[in-house]
């Protein structure tokens, strides 16, 4: 049974139905109504048991109320894909509002410490469990007019450490997942908000700019951000736990 955030986006969507292909029964989250509701047809469409719960992952009453919900459901949590995110603002670090800094804190860091503390104890009870964190790239290099967004992303990088050593003895696994660019609507805005603030001039620039950077040369797929999250989850990865793994053709490498 997997709880996934974020799961009206690219990322969520597509590990909602690898995971959901793999017989595992889904409870989605996410605070896009419609979005949420067209991965929970998908998901209901391939043959899966799903459970929608519109939540703001940044909220604790809202974290308690999704861990709830996915107990009442299905018995008991095995994975939680703490997937939510936003991008905030392309802007050089003097420019960033202050106000989407805060929300960078709050919809990334602060949602992924709340999703571990709630599941901790359903966890337990079910005699272990998975978390795999969304971290990015961003979280492991510096990212120039992503101020905030890299930060965030370096303090999940650091929280699954952590976490990770406190919940071993619980047979808790803690992992994350660091993307390079990924084709959903999130990079479609950082392309946009590049061509505004004038570094690039378009968003072919972007993508071209980055792609003949890039070892292997594209963007990752969510599918395959899905496929990672499935082996992490899996028993396949019994002994890895506090690892941020990397997918990005190879682009930190370049
Ligand atoms: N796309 C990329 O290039 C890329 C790269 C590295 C990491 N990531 C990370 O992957 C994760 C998923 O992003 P994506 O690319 O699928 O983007 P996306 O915009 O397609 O999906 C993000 C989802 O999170 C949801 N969300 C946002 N704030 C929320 C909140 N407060 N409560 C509940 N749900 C909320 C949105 O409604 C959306 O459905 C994010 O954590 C993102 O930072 C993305």
């Amino acid at each position: 049974m997997a709880v996934i955030t974020g799961a009206g986006g690219g990322i969520g969507r597509a590990a909602c139905l690898r995971l959901a292909s793999e017989g595992a029964s889904i409870v989605a989250v996410d605070l896009d109504e419609t979005a949420l509701s067209e991965t929970a047809e998908l998901v209901f469409g391939a043959g899966a048991a799903v459970h929608s719960v519109i939540a703001d992952v940044g909220d604790s009453s809202q974290v308690q109320q999704y861990v709830d919900e996915a107990v009442a459901s299905f018995g008991g949590i095995d994975l939680l894909f703490n997937n939510a995110g936003i991008m905030g603002q392309v802007a050089p670090l003097e420019e960033l509002d202050e106000h989407v800094f805060d929300d960078l804190f709050r919809i990334n860091i602060k949602s992924v410490w709340l999703g571990m503390r709630c599941v901790k104890s359903a966890m337990e009870a079910r005699g272990g469990g998975a978390i795999i964190n969304t971290a990015s790239a961003a979280g492991l290099t510096a990212t120039p007019t992503l101020f905030g967004y890299g930060a965030s992303k370096h303090a999940v990088v650091g929280m699954t450490k952590t976490a990770a050593v406190e919940m071993a003895h619980l047979n808790i696994r803690v992992n994350c997942i660091c993307p390079g660019i990924v084709e959903t609507s999130m990079i479609r805005k950082i392309e946009d908000q590049s061509v505004s603030i004038g570094v690039v001039v378009s968003a072919d620039e972007f993508k071209n700019s980055y792609n003949q950077r890039a070892p292997l040369g594209r963007y990752v797929r969510p599918t395959e951000v899905a496929a990672l999250l499935a082996f992490l989850g899996s028993d396949e990865a019994s002994m890895i736990t506090g690892e941020s793994s990397v997918i990005d053709g190879g682009f930190l490498h370049s």
